[in-house]
């Protein structure tokens, strides 16, 4: 039997950070043998925020690098690519974006929560981009997305984008566009601030030490545990509401030491956080030391992400365009002579 396909992708913003791994990334790493999995950088998605043009080609290359530091590789069916390479992606986008109404996209949280902050600012591109991430989506007919809690309202909206265009331009027998499933693990789907216990830790946050990253030295590390928020109760709990940094940081040693619940919530029942941070900030720097050496490798070598990135996008650019004759033949759009 064919594997089943998973799509995602990570907007090369700033740095990655833990919320991204055990969200997004880690998962993907753990799928890749099951699944025919395509992964991309989302570059056209950084510049509905303001962009520094100097940074982000660079940005896009370091996340690839950071995709194969963590251990996603082309031997067992992942497929690497950037986003901005495939034209598909915006021509898609503008197709799904004039068949999606408008209040859809006015009612993400996401776009709410980003267009207040930047107040009279605020690019059309952020009220548009999940029209755009339903054609990153809908392009390579995927079983699943494999994503983090924040993103599920977008993957909603993708299956309402299709749901429209089939009814539109398809027939039940023949539906232009397949319908994806979301694919969101219960543990590490929401990683939250170090600084803030009810905010989930972001890259657009603008403290440094609210978010643990990836390629983060084991200095800092111990630096942003030292000072992340704690409680002044003694003995460390799961699942108190009334304690959501404790929640969050015994989570984040759950998933980082391979422990279950159960093993944590007895070993850390009487710790206090003088014994807990440490253990906490070695684990930290134990899981992600692994990451950070094939890192330092990866990018000594341009030529080993080039061929990489390479192949993907020859990989993806067959399905991608596959997609979009489907969708526009669908639309009524002529070929060309
Ligand atoms: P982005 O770049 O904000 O996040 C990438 C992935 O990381 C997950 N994530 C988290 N998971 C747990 N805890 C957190 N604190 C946390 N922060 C981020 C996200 O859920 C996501 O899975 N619009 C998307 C990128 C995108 C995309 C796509 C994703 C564009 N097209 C198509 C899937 C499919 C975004 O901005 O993700």
């Amino acid at each position: 039997m064919a594997k089943q396909r998973i799509l995602s992708g990570i907007q090369p913003t700033g740095e990655l950070h833990l919320g991204n791994y055990l969200g997004a990334l880690r998962n993907w790493v753990e799928m890749q043998k099951d699944y025919e999995s395509f992964l991309f950088m989302a570059d056209l998605h950084a510049i509905t925020v303001s962009h520094d043009p100097a940074v982000l080609a660079e940005n896009t290359y370091k996340t690839a690098a950071i995709y194969l530091a963590c251990g996603l590789t082309a031997e067992q069916d992942s497929t690497i690519f950037v986003q901005s390479h495939i034209p598909a992606h915006s021509e898609l986008g503008w197709l799904l974006t004039c068949v999606t109404p408008l209040n859809w996209l006015q009612d993400m949280v996401q776009f709410k929560e980003k267009a207040v902050r930047q107040g009279e600012n605020v690019g059309a591109g952020l009220l548009c981009y999940p029209a755009l991430q339903a054609a990153d989506i809908l392009l390579y007919d995927p079983d699943k997305v494999p994503v983090g809690e924040d993103q599920k309202q977008h993957l909603e909206l993708t299956r309402d984008i299709a749901v429209r265009i089939n009814h539109q331009f398809g027939t039940s027998e023949t539906p232009v566009l397949k319908m994806p499933e979301p694919m969101i693990r219960k543990e590490g789907a929401r990683v939250m601030s170090l600084s803030d216990g009810t905010r989930k830790m972001s890259k657009s946050d603008p403290s440094e030490l609210s978010r643990i990253n990836l390629l983060d030295p084991p200095d800092l590390i111990k630096k942003k545990i030292k000072k992340c928020k704690t409680d002044p109760v003694r003995g460390l709990e799961f699942d108190n509401p009334d304690r959501p940094e404790c929640n969050n940081l015994l989570t984040l040693y759950m998933l980082l030491s391979s422990q279950t619940k159960e093993t944590v919530a007895q070993d850390c029942a009487d710790m206090g956080w003088g014994q807990f941070k440490p253990l906490l900030t070695d684990t930290i720097v134990e899981a992600l030391k692994p990451i950070q050496e094939r890192y330092a490798e990866i990018t000594q070598d341009k030529t080993i992400l080039e061929s990489v990135l390479r192949d993907g996008n020859e990989k993806a650019a067959a399905i991608a365009n596959q997609t979009l004759s489907r969708v526009k033949q669908s639309m009524g759009y002529s070929r060309p002579l």
